[in-house]
């Protein structure tokens, strides 16, 4: 197998579909906003993706400018604020973690993980960029999207936008801003036991 270099100095393999390779978490937006169809059709990915039992647990609350976005923009810690405060759109993600009838959904973070990741892939396909955020504050997030903490779990915040350049960032993040690599596929994947 011949390997390919891509634009975000990641290595693969020629056969993998770029898409995989070309996401990358950049912590840098421009102040440009979205359009409602761009919005839309993100979240349309998301819906698409595959759940146990199809229950489809994710929840994706959301906002862009105005009092709404300095709500959302207050469950960040303040690392993720110094960046994340610029990108076009803020979503804050839950898992339905208990059904209609009281019993807990034991897929539901795995299922929407699932919907995050369709959400991050047709992000970068419209030449957007997406960076998941586990620092909020997890408990403030339900009183900022008005979800029952009783049916969802705070799971993430997911920072969207155009992506900018270094230019658009702190000197301090901007440093440490590249796309990570990755643990060898020997490391994760066996055939027939883990164990040897
Ligand atoms: C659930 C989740 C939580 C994350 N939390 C943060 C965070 O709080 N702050 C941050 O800067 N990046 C965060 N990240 C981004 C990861 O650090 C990034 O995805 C990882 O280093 C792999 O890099 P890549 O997405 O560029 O391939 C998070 C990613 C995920 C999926």
């Amino acid at each position: 197998m011949d390997e390919t270099n891509f634009s975000n100095d990641r290595v693969a393999s020629d056969l993998l579909d770029r898409m995989f390779v070309e996401r990358w978490s950049s912590k840098a937006f421009t102040d440009d906003q979205l359009s409602e169809q761009q919005i839309a059709v993100l979240f349309e990915a998301a819906h698409w993706a595959p759940s146990s039992s199809n229950r489809q647990p994710w929840l994706f609350v959301y906002a862009t400018e105005g009092l709404d976005r300095a709500r959302f923009n207050s469950v960040l810690n303040e690392g993720n604020a110094l960046w994340a405060t610029k990108a076009a759109m803020l979503v804050l993600v839950f898992a339905r973690v208990v059904d209609e009838e009281g019993n807990d959904i034991r897929t539901a973070h795995f299922d929407t993980g699932a919907a995050w990741m369709s959400l991050a892939l047709q992000a970068n396909r419209m030449g957007l960029n997406t960076r998941a955020m586990g620092g909020i504050d997890l408990d403030a997030a339900y009183t900022v999207a008005g979800v029952p903490p009783e049916e969802f779990q705070t799971i993430c915040a997911i920072a969207v936008g155009l992506p900018g350049t270094l230019d658009d960032i702190d000197p301090n993040i901007a440093k440490g801003n590249i796309a990570n690599d990755r643990n060898p596929i020997t490391e994760i994947a066996f055939y027939g036991s883990y164990l040897k």
